[in-house]
Order: C-alpha cells, then sequence, then structure tokens
C-alpha cells in the first residue's frame, strides 16, 4: 500500500454514510439504530423482503449439503431451475450466469452465434435504445451507449447501435446486412423508469419476423415479478427470442440468466460458452425457494393490488406538491415518481424520513419496494414522503394554511 486511504474499496460508488445490522421483510436496522423503510430492495434485488423465511431455510440447507461443484458435472437441481423458468415462458433452454451485466452478455452471444451457425457470422450487430442500461462489462457499456459510463474506457466495442426509444422509423433505419437482432427493456428501470407502448414491442416483433432478426428482452430489472407479472413480457403479450434475468431471480443471492427459444439457441454448442459460478448450488437454490413463493396462488393478484394503492397514494402526494413531484410513472412495484426539485435532494429527504429510495434517469426517483410489501408499509411510505415533500415544499407553510 502507497497512500493512506479511510477506505480499501475501489472509490468508484458514491456511497451514502448508512450501513445496516439485519433486515426483515421491508425492513432494514440500521448501524445508527434506525429503522428504514426499504423501498430500494437492494435495486429491485430483494422481491421477497429481507430474511423471508422459505429462502432462509432452503439457503440454510443447502449450505449444510453442498456449495460448489462446477459445470464439469450434471445439477439436476439445475435441470430442475432451467425446466421451471422454461415451463412459465416461451424458451426451451436456460443458462445461470451470476448478473444481469452476464446475462444480456451472454444473450447477444445467443444471437450472434444464431446468424453464424447458419452461414451468416457477419450478422453481428444489434440495435439498442437511447436510455437503456445493460450492465458494466466492456460489451455491455456498449450496448448502453451512455457517454458518462464509456468514459476513458477507450474505443466502444463494436456492434451496438443505438437509436431513439419509441421510435420504429429509426429503427428500421438502423437496420443493415449486418444486424443479427434487437435488444430492449421491457421497461427502462435505470433509464428513468420508461415504457414505451405495446404497439412498439408489436412492431419491433414483427419487424424481427420479417427481417430474420432475433428479439431480445432484457428482463434483469423488470422480470421475477416485478412489473405485476412474472416476467413483463407477458403483461406486454409480445414474446422475444431471448431473455435475461437477474436481480430477483436469487432473491438476493447473486445469480442471472439467459433464456432462449431452441431456434434461438440453435448456435450454441459445448464451448460455446462457461462460467465456473452460473448455475452454482446455492445460488439455484436460492433461485427455487424464489419461485416456489411467486408461483404460489394469488401472488401476482397481490401485487398488482399493492401497486394500485401505492400509485393511488402517491398521485395524491403529488397533486398536493406540485412543487416538488410531476407525475408517477411505472408498472407494478416499479415506480417512478419524477422530480421537480432536483432527484437527489428527494432521496437524501426520503433518507432522512427513513424512507430508502433509488435514483434514475430523467429526474426521477424509483420505488422498489419487495413485492411482499403490505398495505399498512404503503400507507408509511406516503405519509413519509408528504413529509419529504413539506420539507422541500417551498409553498408547504402556505399549503398547510390553506388546509
Ligand atoms: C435492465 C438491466 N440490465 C442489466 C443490468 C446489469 O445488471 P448487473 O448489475 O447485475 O450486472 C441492470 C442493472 O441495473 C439492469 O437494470
Amino acid at each position: 500500500m502507497t497512500t493512506a486511504a479511510a477506505s480499501h474499496l475501489l472509490p468508484v460508488f458514491a456511497r451514502v454514510d448508512l450501513s445496516f445490522e439485519s433486515g426483515e421483510g421491508a425492513w432494514l436496522f440500521g448501524s445508527d439504530g434506525g429503522r428504514y423503510l426499504d423501498f430500494t430492495s437492494g435495486v429491485a434485488v430483494n422481491a421477497l423482503g429481507h430474511c423471508h423465511p422459505h429462502l432462509v431455510a432452503a439457503l440454510q440447507a443447502q449450505a449444510a449439503k453442498l456449495w460448489h461443484v462446477s459445470n464439469l458435472f450434471k445439477s439436476p437441481d439445475g435441470e430442475r431451475l432451467a425446466a421451471r423458468l422454461c415451463e412459465q415462458s416461451f424458451a426451451d433452454f436456460a443458462f445461470f450466469a451470476n448478473s444481469g451485466a452476464e446475462a444480456v452478455e451472454c444473450a447477444v452471444k445467443v444471437v450472434r452465434r444464431y446468424h453464424a451457425g447458419r452461414g451468416n457470422p457477419e450478422r453481428y450487430r444489434i440495435v439498442t435504445f437511447e436510455g437503456a442500461f445493460h450492465g458494466r462489462t466492456l460489451a455491455m457499456l456498449a450496448a448502453t451507449g451512455s457517454k458518462k459510463y464509456l468514459e476513458g474506457y477507450g474505443p466502444p466495442a463494436d456492434g451496438f447501435d443505438q437509436v431513439p426509444l419509441d421510435d420504429i422509423e429509426a429503427v428500421k433505419k438502423a437496420i443493415g446486412p449486418e444486424t443479427a437482432g434487437i435488444l430492449i427493456e421491457p421497461l427502462q428501470g435505470e433509464g428513468g423508469v420508461r415504457e414505451p407502448p405495446p404497439a412498439f414491442f408489436r412492431a419491433l416483433r414483427q419487424l424481427c419476423d420479417e427481417r430474420g432478426l432475433l428479439l431480445v428482452f432484457d428482463e434483469v430489472q423488470t422480470g421475477m415479478g416485478r412489473t405485476g407479472d412474472l416476467f413483463a413480457y407477458r403483461r406486454i403479450g409480445v414474446a422475444p427470442d431471448v431473455m435475461s434475468l437477474a436481480k430477483a431471480l436469487g432473491g438476493g443471492f447473486p445469480i442471472g440468466a439467459c433464456l432462449a427459444t431452441a431456434e434461438a439457441a440453435s448456435g450454441m454448442t459445448p464451448g460455446s460458452h462457461g462460467s465456473t459460478f452460473g448455475g452454482n448450488p446455492l445460488a439455484v437454490a436460492a433461485a427455487h425457494a424464489v419461485l416456489d413463493v411467486m408461483l404460489a396462488p394469488g401472488f401476482f393478484e397481490r401485487t398488482r393490488r399493492m401497486s394500485l394503492l401505492l400509485k393511488q397514494k402517491l398521485a395524491s402526494v403529488v397533486d398536493r406538491y406540485p412543487d416538488v413531484l410531476s407525475e408517477v410513472r411505472g408498472e407494478g412495484l416499479l415506480i417512478g415518481l419524477k422530480a421537480v426539485v432536483p432527484s437527489g435532494d428527494l432521496v437524501s429527504a426520503l433518507r432522512e424520513e427513513k424512507l430508502l429510495t433509488v435514483g434514475a434517469g430523467e429526474n426521477v426517483v424509483r420505488l422498489l419496494p419487495p413485492l411482499i410489501i403490505g398495505e399498512a408499509e404503503i400507507n408509511e411510505a406516503a405519509q413519509r414522503l408528504e413529509r419529504a415533500c413539506v420539507r422541500l415544499s417551498g409553498a408547504s407553510a402556505n399549503r398547510e394554511a390553506a388546509q
């Protein structure tokens, strides 16, 4: 070590000065003694809240049996997890990775190999969309296309053509003889909770079918119940050929997945892709436990009910504080509050009220409560939001006087 540093963690995150000792359901218990209502869910990861008893039991049981064997050997639990995901989706095959970026990267590789396997290796380019976020590997940075994230890393990886969201003419123009597929999030989370209309997805599907392209949905954030169904594409009514999952798939244990139809996956042969940890027994056990809970009857109906309630409560606060908030957007429990004040100020004010939220693009604050959130907690969150708005609103005193 050459210089004295306060922390030895690589300083790539602008962390707030807050840490936690434990969590239960939608609540986090801070080292400062505070009890925080967690509407971040670890950025859409802890979909079943903290320390869900079924997940804890599943992971403890697996930890006492087997942690890791590698992909040199068969994985009966991994087979079963792949089968469950395929049964619930359009897909025939699943590949397990360890993160969202890896899952999307696998999707891009599947698309490129599909065309290579059909004798068209020159078809490798992928159309992506402005405002996207696909992760931080060098290829996923290029797919994301954000100048801010690419800066200082040399030339962006080749093969991605970015166009504006919800502009089908721009997509058509971007498609050339080298185009292999289209990659899109059903709802942009990091980009500011932006959702193109279903008609745009139908048009993309049609275009892919006409031009022999593969359609890839990045459901790393929207998947596993976040938008009110197991996968967002089921709500939109347009199925992709390939889909990436991660975040909530392991309920807090790292696991990603790339799902594909047999046709789309036709180029993937032994040795064409791999991962040491991918499909690790602990991760697979966690994902099975998540599916057990989510696939129980009524789970998503309840999520949608809570979504409606939360949106109603939020809309009422937005109406009363137009100098702080301007809009509620999003689906299921991937909700965005478009702020009039700087979104960072709102996140800080909410944190002071012990309500934890996440920033996003377009000056939006994301509310990502666990899918197991209850009515009382939604009411509590609305009250905390209101208190934060009172503090941020220049006209709060006048408003109170008028009431
Ligand atoms: C849509 C989407 N894709 C990919 C990623 C990258 O996931 P990870 O951070 O696990 O690599 C994210 C992360 O926020 C995401 O929201």
